[in-house]
């Protein structure tokens, strides 16, 4: 410990509680736990919690289609959130629910103080309402023809195809994505939180809260904007809390979510005796950071400290905020097998393997991460394997069969130890600045300098010669201490390896104070190898469970559920499309055009070029050789690209989520489909 234990609290953004954790959610949990884990080395105190964001209108609709109650759902999802995670490393002191007695308590008093400080009016306004379902209508449970582009089928505020952003009412046709009917304008009373009040509090706190550049860059942009009031209130039918003198109307889920940190940390307290009212009163020398990723930042740098300060809570030290991820330099995508789920991960490869390679790849900064899978085989298994577990196992057996185990006292090489040694204060302030790219890097140079010191001492040449017995045990020694040294500061990264490296050390938890002394003369544990590499083979399994398990994501599947009929047709009209089997025989991309495909169709007696907009969801050099239904009668349309001479059947709501249709086996191209 270099310096006074602090007292500190750490969030991560919670999951919503109608899906899989997903290698996306996982670097923020990796960063945090990162984190939390080294300050626990040094010696703090510090807590770290999370919880389910069990409210609002998805999970409610999700419950009812699965016709259970949303507590159930909540419940399940919970169960497997809590096992994922477990999988991961993560070391959560506390994981609670939003949906539980503690945050209805803290929601109510927050909001009662709040409405007391005259930060709460109301206002009536009109909003889409699904006379059929008898509910108002999300912006997202709405569909319709952009007002720009005129693409069906977009959302209620914002178009996929053109990146427009409107209001619902703009939407032309506008339909209900519950029951496909048209919305009506309907009236109600909504409650609103006058953000704007909070303007001065909020640059002040700007100014000295250390945020990071992107994200003050942010705020900037948000104060010239204006803060408007944010509506916090929900119709009934929500699944939320009920807020008190507003009977029928519900938190929106966005109003009780952060409380949720508060909540979860309130439930640890009551359990470990923690004091709660310390870390929540304004000027406490207990510290509190948030870590989240750059598509909540509103939530979290504007409402969240303005609710906080209004209702006469502490702020938070510190939001920090990553990047998304990528897979191969794409989004991740359900066709391409790169949207992994922590299960599916855990199902094939070692979870310690992504730890290290997303804390190779995080710095401080909002950029996105990629996640190169070729990469990822390459550095664990060159870093990890090669570098680190390699320096061990040249040293150990040594030690184990011709010195019983002891190491030697005296270094072969004070001077690369002291270096090692001396490492310590820089990394701990790139961890704590949450630069464990530089960490990484750092480490493997130590690595690196390591192995080339039992390069230059050869112990298996010394180990031939009775007469140098004393060298070898000097030599094998200090590849073990260096190698302790490494596990140090790899630790919060690597924890259970770390616990393996203990248990062969025989040197009990390694704390970061540990890397001051040497372990001297001790006695070690028979090695056995820490780590082992990454087979291309595990990685390609893993890529091709995620396409084989998953199905459409949860957009899709309520699309699929929820769209409603085109108008009816009688059978003399269907009769008129004829509907043929094809093969691919050609694919390629359209220059200029980065939504579609250029398809070369055989369809037995002659080949069409048609132009489908699946570019998203496949690459095109997967579907040469694929047998697909197309629409062999329409008739050709000219496009900006070339002539379009038929269409290929897909399902799905667009985007990524999109499926080709395929014929089943036997079929051959030109064959009818009926
Ligand atoms: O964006 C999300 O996934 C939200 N469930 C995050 C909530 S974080 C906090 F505010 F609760
Ligand atoms: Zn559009």
């Amino acid at each position: 410990m270099t310096s006074a234990p602090r007292h500190i609290l750490v969030t991560s953004a919670l999951p919503y509680a109608n899906g899989p954790i997903h290698i996306g959610h996982l670097v923020e949990y990796i960063q945090t736990d990162i984190w939390v884990r080294f300050q626990r080395m040094r010696g703090h105190r510090c807590h770290y919690v999370c919880a389910d964001d069990a409210h609002g209108t998805p999970i409610m609709l999700r419950a009812e289609q699965e016709g259970i109650t949303p507590e159930a759902l909540v419940a399940r999802i919970g169960v497997e959130h809590r096992a994922d995670f477990a999988g991961f490393g993560i070391s959560f002191d506390n994981y609670h629910s939003t949906h539980s007695s503690e945050n209805r308590a803290i929601a109510t008093l927050i909001y009662e103080r709040l409405r007391d400080a005259g930060h709460i009016v109301r206002r009536t306004i009109r909003q889409a309402y699904d006379p059929v379902k008898q509910m108002f209508l999300p912006d997202r449970f709405i569909r319709g023809k952009c007002p720009r582009c005129g693409a069906p089928e977009q959302y209620g505020d914002s178009c996929e195809v053109c990146g427009a952003t409107y209001a619902p009412t703009d939407l032309i046709d506008p339909r209900s994505a519950l029951t496909g009917v048209t919305p009506e304008q309907r009236e109600s009373e909504h409650v609103f939180f006058r953000l704007g009040d909070f303007e001065p509090m909020l640059r002040t706190w700007l100014a000295s809260s250390n945020l990071q550049s992107g994200v003050i860059n942010k705020l900037q942009e948000w104060f010239i904007a204006g803060l408007q009031d944010w509506d916090i209130s929900r119709d009934a039918p929500y699944f939320g809390f009920e807020i008190p003198d507003a009977p029928g109307k519900y938190f929106y889920v966005w109003l009780d979510a952060p409380i949720g940190y508060l909540a979860s940390f309130k439930h640890l307290c009551a359990r470990t005796g923690i004091d709660y009212d310390e870390f929540c009163r304004p000027g406490t020398t207990t510290e509190l950071y948030h870590f989240i990723g750059k598509d909540i930042m509103y939530f979290h740098t504007l409402f969240w400290p303005a609710m906080l300060h209004g209702a006469g809570f502490r702020l938070p030290n510190n939001v920090f905020v990553h990047g998304f991820l990528t897979v191969d330099g794409q989004k991740m995508s359900k066709s391409r097998g790169t949207f992994i789920t922590a299960r599916t991960y855990l199902d094939h490869l070692d979870p310690e393997y992504l730890r290290y390679y997303f804390a190779a790849k995080l710095a401080p900064a909002l950029d996105d991460i990629d996640l190169n899978l070729e990469d990822f085989q390459q550095r664990v298994n060159a870093d990890l394997v090669g570098k680190v577990v390699n320096i061990a196992s040249r040293c150990a057996g040594f030690i184990n069969n011709i010195f019983a185990g002891d190491l030697c006292v005296d270094s072969a090489d004070p001077e690369l130890e002291v270096r090692l040694r001396a490492a310590a204060a820089a990394l701990a302030v790139a961890y704590e600045g949450r630069d464990y790219a530089r960490v990484m890097r750092d480490i493997m140079a130590l690595a690196d300098f390591s192995n080339q010191f039992i390069d230059r001492h050869k112990p298996w040449v010394l180990a031939k010669d009775p007469a140098a017995r004393d060298a070898l045990h000097r030599v094998a020694s200090t590849g073990i201490e260096l190698f302790r040294l490494l596990m140090i500061y790899l630790k919060p990264v690597l924890p259970r390896m770390a616990s393996a490296a203990e248990t062969f050390l025989g040197c009990g938890a390694l704390t970061w104070a540990d890397a001051e002394r040497r372990l001297g003369r001790h006695r070690i544990s028979t090695f056995s190898p820490l780590k082992t590499r990454v087979d291309a083979k595990q990685v390609a399994a893993m890529v091709k469970a995620s396409k084989a398990t998953l199905g459409p994501t949860e957009s899709a599947m309520s699309a699929s559920l929820s769209d409603p009929l085109a108008p009816e047709i009688n059978i003399d009209d269907f009769a008129k499309i004829d509907l043929r089997v094809a093969r691919v025989v050609g694919a390629k991309q359209v220059v200029g055009a980065d939504k579609l495909v250029e398809l070369q169709l055989d369809i037995g007696n002659e080949t069409r070029t048609v132009f489908a907009g699946i570019r998203a969801a496949y690459e095109p050099e997967v579907l040469v050789g694929r047998m697909v239904v197309m629409v062999a009668n329409l008739a050709p349309r000219k496009m900006r690209f070339g002539v379009s001479e038929g269409m290929v059947l897909a399902a799905g709501p667009g985007g990524e989520e999109v499926f080709v249709i395929a014929p089943d086996q036997g079929a051959v191209p030109g064959m009818r489909v009926k």
